[in-house]
């Protein structure tokens, strides 16, 4: 099957306008990543540490919507609506994106029509097709996108992760919150 068309131009442009208020595009990536994660993990302390961040370089100064805080919850409300409409992995698409102007996004993480081939040489089977617990493990993970890929298919499986760079196991993390995965 081939991979849907990844169209991540939306929030692309959100996070553009955070970074022309003087943030790289690594701060930006990185602060939207650990605020979604410490939003669903419920981590108040590390999630408050960004905002007031932001809030000490001026955010405040912005009208309502348009704060810095603001745009990356729009932008969080953007990958939620494109992951519905292409059951692909978004992020590490957002990822890839930035990694072609920015040396500072070393990964490229493998296509979705190859993941899929992957899953099924792996012996992942359908969710209907055995009782016993599968485990799925990636020992070097990126963004999650072969752990999605199995998820979809059996997601009553045990999935394990590990990667070598805390932001690509940080999406990984997202990855797998955003589809309830037993991770
Ligand atoms: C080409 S990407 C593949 C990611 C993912 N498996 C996929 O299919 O999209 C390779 C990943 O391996 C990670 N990596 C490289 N060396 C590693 C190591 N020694 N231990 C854990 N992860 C490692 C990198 O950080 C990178 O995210």
């Amino acid at each position: 099957m081939a991979s849907p068309q990844i169209d991540v131009d939306e929030i692309i442009e959100t996070l553009a306008q955070i970074r022309q208020r003087g943030h790289s595009a690594h701060t930006v990536f990185r602060d939207w990543v650990n605020l979604m994660l410490f939003a669903l993990q419920r981590r108040d302390d590390p999630y408050l540490e960004i905002v007031d961040d932001y809030r000490e370089r001026g955010d405040m100064d912005y009208p309502d919507g348009q704060r810095s805080v603001d745009l990356f919850s729009k932008a969080f409300g953007q990958l939620q609506e494109r992951m519905a409409a292409t059951d692909a992995d978004v992020l590490g698409a957002v990822y890839e994106e930035y990694g072609m102007s920015s040396d500072a996004f070393g990964q490229h993480f493998t296509p979705h029509s190859v993941c899929e081939t992957m899953v099924e040489i792996a012996g992942v089977v359908d969710e209907n097709d055995t009782e016993d617990r599968q485990t799925v493990l990636d020992p070097a993970c990126g963004s999650g996108r072969m752990l999605l890929t199995a998820g979809r298919k059996q997601p009553d499986a045990l999935f394990v992760g590990q990667d070598k760079d805390p932001l690509c196991a940080r999406m990984s993390a997202l990855n797998c919150c955003f589809l309830n995965l037993d991770a």
